[in-house]
């Protein structure tokens, strides 16, 4: 790189000449990001009023070994096929303006696939990270799951994607990798435990807030919406304590055959809900 860059030094200046005045320093210019690319279709987001839309939406993306079955490939393909529907629903996601999406990606039951399967997906994930498919758009990336277990680069990569994108204020994206609502609880529980052996909590006062606040990611708002695609009616071991009053949404058809516009019903059914958080009373969302 030296030998391709020209070294030019600044001419010497004659004893007494007065000091150059620095260049005023203009602050950073805001990034100017990339609207995502429109459906193929040319269809647009249904028209949500901000304040109707679901502030965080989490999604089971089941399916790809199915879809891959369906078509006599092998189970990679349909992981393969998946992550082009990630790519697809992000863009959705920031057409109609959502805040957080949420989407389990590994989890940590899924270790139990054969060897092959795992380091398929690692690996596809490896690429799509890398790839940077969110480079210029409004999206900050993060990961929320297991440190210690992932492939290092792997992990590194998805740390570098969290810090370069921290500042981003669209689209919170969580991809949960090698995650689980157990572990997640169980390493909450350390927590506190932490804390009240060091005297800086009282077992007997222990609050939800308290909880909530000792969680790996604190700042992860409620779910409100939890969808699952691929024809199963489970959450497997997905946010349980985010999801406590989330409605659910399951829907037929698999990961790899959606597209944004199955984000933008699982809102719009979602805007049609009644939630009534344990009180007497519904609490519509008038549209
Ligand atoms: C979801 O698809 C992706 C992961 C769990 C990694 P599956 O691989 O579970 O697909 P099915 O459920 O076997 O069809
Ligand atoms: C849930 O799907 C995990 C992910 C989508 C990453 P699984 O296919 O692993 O869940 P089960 O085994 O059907 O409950
Ligand atoms: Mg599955």
């Amino acid at each position: 790189a030296w030998s391709l860059t020209p070294l030019s030094l600044p001419p010497s200046r004659p004893p007494g000449a007065p000091q150059p005045v620095p260049a005023p320093v203009r602050p950073a210019a805001a990034p100017a990001f990339r609207r995502p690319p429109a459906h193929p279709s040319g269809e647009r987001p249904p028209a949500i009023p901000a304040a109707h839309l679901p502030t965080h939406v989490a999604v089971i993306m089941d399916g790809n070994g199915r879809w891959a079955q369906q078509r006599g490939l092998p189970r990679h393909e349909g992981h393969r096929a998946g992550a082009r529907a990630v790519r697809e629903v992000v863009h959705g996601a920031l057409e109609m303006g959502l805040r957080h999406l949420t989407l389990y990606t590994f989890s940590t039951e899924n270790w139990s696939r054969d060897r092959e399967e795992v380091d398929a997906i690692l690996g596809l994930l490896r690429d799509e990270v890398a790839d940077n498919h969110f480079r210029d758009l409004d999206v900050h990336m993060r990961w929320h799951g297991r440190a210690g277990r992932l492939p290092t680069d792997l992990a590194d990569l998805l740390q570098l994607r969290e810090r370069t994108t921290r500042g981003r204020t669209g689209l919170t994206l969580t991809m949960c990798i090698d995650y689980g609502g157990r572990d997640e609880i169980t390493r909450t529980a350390a927590a506190l435990a932490r804390r009240a052996r060091a005297g800086q909590l009282d077992p007997d006062r222990i609050t939800d807030e308290d909880f909530a606040r000792h969680l790996p990611h604190p700042d992860m708002p409620d779910v409100d919406l939890l969808w699952r695609t691929g024809n199963e009616q489970r959450t497997s071991n997905f946010l349980p304590w985010h999801s406590a009053y989330a409605e659910l949404h399951f829907t037929p058809g698999l990961w790899p055959d959606t597209d944004r516009r199955d984000l933008w019903q699982a809102v719009t059914a979602y805007t049609g809900r009644q939630r009534r958080l344990g009180a007497e009373s519904p609490n519509p969302l008038p549209l």
